[in-house]
C-alpha cells in the first residue's frame, strides 16, 4: 500500500478521523425501540453518534508502517456480565448448619446476593429475557454475545438451566466465561462443602461447563465459529473419560485478509477467554501457571490478530497470577482489550506499557443485570486505517415492550432504590477508545 504524503498528513489528526467517518455507511447503531424518553435515574437507550467521549489514554499515534489505509468496522459484539439468575426460594430456613458455617466466615467475605430485594430476584429471568430480545434487535446484527461469568447466584443447577434457556434464544452465537458464582457456592465456597449442609445440587466447574454442551436444546452457536458448547469445546481437556475441561479457550472471530501484494489489508481478531475462578474457594481470581503458558503460546502463534482477552475477574481482583497476566498482555502489542465483569460496575481503565510509550491495552468492565444499573454493553472494533484503531462501546438497558418490559423495569426501579450504584463515570460508559494497531506486515 502506498500512502501519498497528503493522505498521511490528513490522518495525523486523530480527532479528524472520528468513527463517524469510518465507512459504516453514515448509519448509526440502533438497538431495540425506546419506549420512554430516558431521564435522570431512568433506564437508558443507546446513545446517539455524537454522545461518545474519545479517550486516547494510551497515547496512540498514527503510524505509516502499521496503517492498512482503509478505515473500516471489523466486528461488533454484545457483552453481558454477572446475570446472577437466583434460586429465589433459597433461604437459610431449614439450613441452620449452613447459616452457622457462613457466620463462621465473619466479615471477610460477602454474600451480598442473599439480601437482594425480592422483586429483583423475582424478575431476574424476565430481565435477562428482555435483554436477549433487545440484543436480538441490534442493527447491524451482532457477530456474537459474550457473558463474562456469574451466570448464576447461589450456584445451583436449576439456576443454570434457567440462564441457558434464556441465552439460547439469542439469534447470534454466544460464549461463556466461568465466574466465581458459577463453580463456588454463594461465589465463595467449594460446592461439596455446601452439599453436606443442604439437599441442593450445587455446581462445580466441570458440571457448569458440561451443561453448555448440546443436550436437547439447540441453538445457532452449535456451529457458529465452529463451537458446539459456547466455546468450552475449544478448551484444553484431560484425556480422561469423560474428559475434564479446563475452562479457558480461544477462537478466531475474524481471519486477517491479505491484499494482492501479500500484505494484510485487514487484521484478524481472536478472542482469548480465561478461567479465573479459584477452586479452593474465595471470590477473588486466580490464573495458574499452566493457563499463563497456554495464553503466551496462543498469543505467540497469532501476532496478526488483534487480541481481545475475556475473563470474569478484572486484573485488580486477581489475587494469584495478577502481575504475570498483566505483563503477559502488555508484552503482546496485538492485545487491545481485556473485557470483564465481577465488580458489578462499569469501569474502563488504560493499562499502559511504560517501556513502550503509546502502547498498552484497555480493560473494559461491564455492570451486572441484577444490580443497578442493569445494563449490557456493545463493543464495536474499528480499524482507523492510519495505524490506530478504536473500540467504540456503549451501555444500554433492555428495551422490551409489553408485560416483559414492565417486569424488567420493576426490577430496574428496585435496583435504583438500592445503595449500590455500578454506573461508573461518563468515561466508563459511552466511549471511543483509541489503540495502536500492531505491525501487521
Ligand atoms: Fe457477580
Amino acid at each position: 500500500m502506498e500512502l501519498k504524503r497528503r493522505q498521511f498528513l490528513a490522518w495525523l489528526g486523530l480527532g479528524a478521523l472520528s468513527s463517524l467517518n469510518l465507512g459504516c455507511g453514515g448509519r448509526g447503531f440502533s438497538i431495540g425501540t425506546l419506549l420512554e424518553p430516558p431521564a435522570q435515574g431512568e433506564a437508558s437507550a443507546p446513545p446517539g453518534p455524537s454522545d461518545f467521549i474519545m479517550r486516547n489514554d494510551l497515547g496512540a499515534s498514527p503510524r505509516l508502517d502499521a496503517a492498512t489505509g482503509t478505515p473500516q468496522r471489523l466486528l461488533n459484539f454484545g457483552h453481558l456480565s454477572d446475570v446472577h439468575i437466583t434460586l429465589e426460594q433459597f433461604t437459610f430456613t431449614g439450613h441452620p448448619k449452613l447459616e452457622k458455617m457462613l457466620d463462621g466466615f465473619g466479615e471477610e467475605i460477602g454474600f451480598g446476593g442473599l439480601d437482594r430485594p425480592d422483586v429483583q430476584e423475582k424478575y431476574d429471568v424476565d430481565t435477562l429475557r428482555a435483554m436477549v430480545k433487545t440484543l436480538n434487535a441490534a442493527d447491524p446484527p451482532l457477530d456474537f454475545v459474550i457473558n463474562t461469568g456469574d451466570a448464576v447466584d447461589i450456584g445451583t443447577v436449576p439456576e443454570l438451566v434457567g440462564f441457558l434457556s434464556e441465552m439460547n434464544q439469542l439469534n447470534c452465537p454466544w460464549f461463556q466465561a466461568v465466574g466465581n458464582h458459577d463453580c463456588l457456592g454463594l461465589g465463595n465456597i467449594p460446592p461439596e462443602m455446601l452439599e453436606n449442609f443442604t439437599d441442593l445440587d450445587f455446581l462445580n466447574k466441570q458440571e457448569f461447563i458440561e451443561k453448555h454442551f448440546p443436550q436437547e436444546a439447540h441453538s445457532l452457536s452449535r456451529t457458529a465459529f465452529g463451537s458446539q458448547a459456547k466455546g468450552f469445546d475449544f478448551s484444553p481437556a484431560s484425556h480422561g473419560n469423560p474428559p475434564e475441561f479446563l475452562g479457558y479457550y480461544a477462537f478466531t472471530a475474524m481471519p486477517p485478509v491479505s491484499g494482492g501484494d501479500g500484505r494484510h489489508t485487514r487484521p484478524g481478531i481472536r478472542l482469548y477467554v480465561l478461567e479465573t475462578s479459584r477452586a479452593a474457594g474465595k471470590a477473588l481470581g486466580h490464573v495458574g501457571k499452566e493457563q499463563l503458558r497456554w495464553l503466551k503460546e496462543e498469543l505467540g502463534h497469532h501476532p496478526r490478530f488483534l487480541g481481545v482477552v475475556v475473563s470474569h475477574h478484572p486484573i485488580g481482583r486477581i489475587e494469584e497470577g495478577r502481575e504475570e497476566l498483566r505483563n503477559l498482555l502488555l508484552d503482546h502489542p496485538q492485545v487491545i482489550a481485556l473485557v470483564c465483569g465481577h465488580e458489578h460496575r462499569h469501569r474502563i481503565q488504560a493499562f499502559k506499557n511504560t517501556q513502550k510509550p503509546g502502547t498498552g491495552f484497555w480493560q473494559i468492565q461491564t455492570g451486572s443485570l441484577i444490580d443497578y444499573p442493569q445494563q449490557g454493553r456493545i463493543l464495536e472494533i474499528y480499524d482507523r486505517g492510519n495505524g490506530t484503531g478504536a473500540i467504540r462501546t456503549f451501555v444500554f438497558n433492555q428495551q422490551a415492550n409489553g408485560q416483559l418490559g414492565k417486569n424488567a423495569r420493576a426490577s430496574f426501579r428496585s435496583a435504583a432504590g438500592e445503595r449500590f450504584d455500578g454506573s461508573g463515570s461518563s468515561e466508563d460508559r459511552n466511549v471511543e477508545l483509541i489503540f495502536p494497531m500492531p505491525l501487521l506486515f
